[in-house]
């Protein structure tokens, strides 16, 4: 093997494989970048150009640096010419014949002591490894889009990978300035693994309408401070890609979780790719640009009804947040703090239940909120009686809007308010809402929200609504790829941090949020989501670390 890794080829120059030829470049190596064809190599010779413009433009780096850059890049489009690379990175599109087509072919243009990676988002190192004459070199290095900004590169080995060859290429890695995390070979690795049950599930909620695109992404990004909803995320893989992974993770882990999506395959066929072919979930100004503009699916603004007057029912942190913002938010408010007395909430527009007494209530049975003769029941029977028709009636706690519908007597006007802690993106109050809520009182409610300094997110009201009922079971498929010893907690938190942008990884964010509180949501989406999913399931993993309160990192 070759003593340093300071000639470096890369294999296709498409998003990712011009990306990578960015990276080495500004890492000090000298990279050979080879394509099929005169135009795909002009192509990669554009999007490099493009990417240190940028750079170039926000003055993080100087011309004289670009010009270092690009001068330490050659592009062909003869195999040959990677005769001196100490390492070759295939970055080809993702079809496991091609890809051992070029393996096999590398072996007779090479030097011996090469090693050989490949840029696979999921295929197996292993298949790609056994068409070489030299498996012993052959690694995964998996980089993420895009490749100059994420630090994560996974370095994946098979059973027959050299140790050495593991080292050198996580050395190189760090050279880079990226943070190597080496796993064995299995499908989709750690953060595609991970990711791709998260936006599977995410997908499926717009195909089934619980939510739009627009507050689906706004969820994710806000309420859960992911640096890019899901829809967003996928535009910007590309859906033909996401199409392609998610069909080779379904293949190994034979899971409803990824089982793939016919919406998702339509658009695919249809040419809706993303963002690189200016159409995908959305529609943007050009192919290739990242600015979105209106089309069809576009929401028309809402028309919400007029509201001064606000009350708070209730006592307790959560009423008590209420009565401040909705303050702030320029509502005059009447904090009926006396559950028992709700004559004054008469001439209000909009009632928001926040009773401190009714969570505990729930806790002790979330399937039978409207049962006969509990506070609750009494409390909405009253709302309904003392409120003048047309008042919106919200509840801020764990009960359905069903059960605020069917006891007030206000189906149209009833809906669900759920508030959710801050993010490093700002905050989400998301509005549950059933068959009958009207468009009037969602509308009245996404201005409330947006008063109140939120980001509104409406969706049907089921349990998780949308923020939870994604985010949890993704931490929960993260304690789960440790439980089954995959990969260490170290090693995904970083992976997803640093490979998806997240604000921490999972693991840590499981120790922000309460392990305790993610098995709560985690149980009470498995009895309340359709049918039975195994991925719902707690991980035992995740009920040892809440028995024995012990958090998983720090
Ligand atoms: N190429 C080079 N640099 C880019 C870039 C690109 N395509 N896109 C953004 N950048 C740079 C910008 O120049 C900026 O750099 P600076 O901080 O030095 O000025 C920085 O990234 C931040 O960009 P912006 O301010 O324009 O925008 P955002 O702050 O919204 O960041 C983002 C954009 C980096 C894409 C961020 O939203 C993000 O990290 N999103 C998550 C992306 C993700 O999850 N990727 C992994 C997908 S899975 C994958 O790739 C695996 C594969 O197998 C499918």
């Amino acid at each position: 093997m070759a003593s340093e890794i300071n000639t470096v080829g890369v294999i296709g120059l498409g998003t990712m494989g011009a990306g990578i030829v960015e990276v080495f470049a500004r890492g000090g190596c000298t990279v050979i970048g080879v394509e099929t064809t005169t135009p795909y190599a002009d192509r990669g010779r554009a999007i490099l150009q493009g990417s240190t413009d940028r750079a170039v433009a926000k003055g993080k780096l100087d011309k004289a640096g670009q010009q270092q850059i690009l001068d330490r890049i050659t592009i062909s489009t003869q195999m040959a010419d990677l005769a001196p690379a100490h390492l070759v990175v295939e970055a080809v599109p993702e079809t496991i014949d091609l890809k051992r087509a070029v393996f096999g072919e590398l072996d007779g243009i090479v030097r011996p002591d090469a090693v050989l990676a490949s840029n696979t988002s999921s295929l197996s190192i292993t298949q790609i490894a056994a068409t070489t004459a030299h498996p012993g070199r052959v690694v995964g290095m998996h980089f993420f889009n895009p490749a100059p900004v994420l630090k994560l590169v996974e370095v994946i080995t098979t059973l027959g990978t050299d140790p050495e060859v593991t080292a050198s290429v996580a050395d190189v890695a760090q050279r880079l300035g990226k943070k190597p995390v080496v796993v064995g070979d299995r499908a989709g690795f750690v953060a595609n693994y991970l990711l791709f049950g998260y936006l599977n599930s995410a997908m499926r909620m717009l195909e089934h309408g619980h939510v739009s695109r627009e507050d689906l992404d706004t969820a994710m990004r806000v309420g859960a401070g992911l640096p890019m909803g899901p829809l967003t995320l996928m535009d910007l893989i590309g859906l033909d890609v996401c199409d392609h992974i998610g069909e080779v993770i379904y293949t190994h882990s034979r899971s409803p979780l990824h089982a793939p999506s016919a919406m998702l395959q339509q658009l695919v066929t249809c040419g809706r790719t993303g963002r690189k072919s200016g159409r995908g979930f959305y529609t943007y100004a050009k192919a290739g640009g990242a600015q979105v503009v209106a089309d069809d699916d576009t929401p028309a603004p809402g028309e919400p009804r007029e509201l001064r007057a606000v009350g708070v029912v209730g006592t307790g942190a959560l009423a008590d947040e209420l009565v401040a913002r909705l303050t702030e938010g320029g509502y005059a408010v009447t904090h009926a703090d006396d559950p028992s007395d709700l004559e004054p909430l008469a001439d209000v527009g909009l009632v928001i239940e926040a009773k401190e007494e009714a969570q505990e209530e729930v806790a002790g049975d979330t399937g039978d909120v409207a049962g006969q003769g509990s506070d609750a029941d009494e409390l909405f029977a009253r709302l309904g009686e003392v409120t003048a028709p047309g008042t919106v009636l919200a509840t801020a706690n764990s009960y359905s809007a069903a059960a605020l519908a069917a006891r007030s007597g206000r189906p149209e006007e009833s809906a669900v308010l759920r508030m959710h802690a801050p993010t490093g993106n700002g905050q989400v109050i998301e509005i549950g809402r059933t068959v009958a809520t009207s468009t009037v009182t969602v509308d009245t409610l996404r201005a409330v929200v947006t008063a109140m300094g939120a980001e509104p997110v409406v969706c049907r009201d089921r349990t998780g609504l949308v923020v939870d009922a994604l985010l949890v079971p993704h931490l929960n498929d993260a304690v789960r790829m440790c439980e089954q010893g995959y990969a260490s907690v170290a090693d995904v938190d970083t992976a997803i941090q640093y490979g998806l942008g997240y604000p921490m990884g999972p693991f840590a964010m499981i120790d922000r949020i309460g392990a305790d509180e993610v098995l709560a949501v985690c149980e009470e989406l498995l009895t309340g989501t359709d049918g039975f999913q195994a991925h719902l399931v707690p991980s035992p993993l995740l009920v040892e670390h809440v028995l024995l309160d012990r958090p998983f990192t720090g």
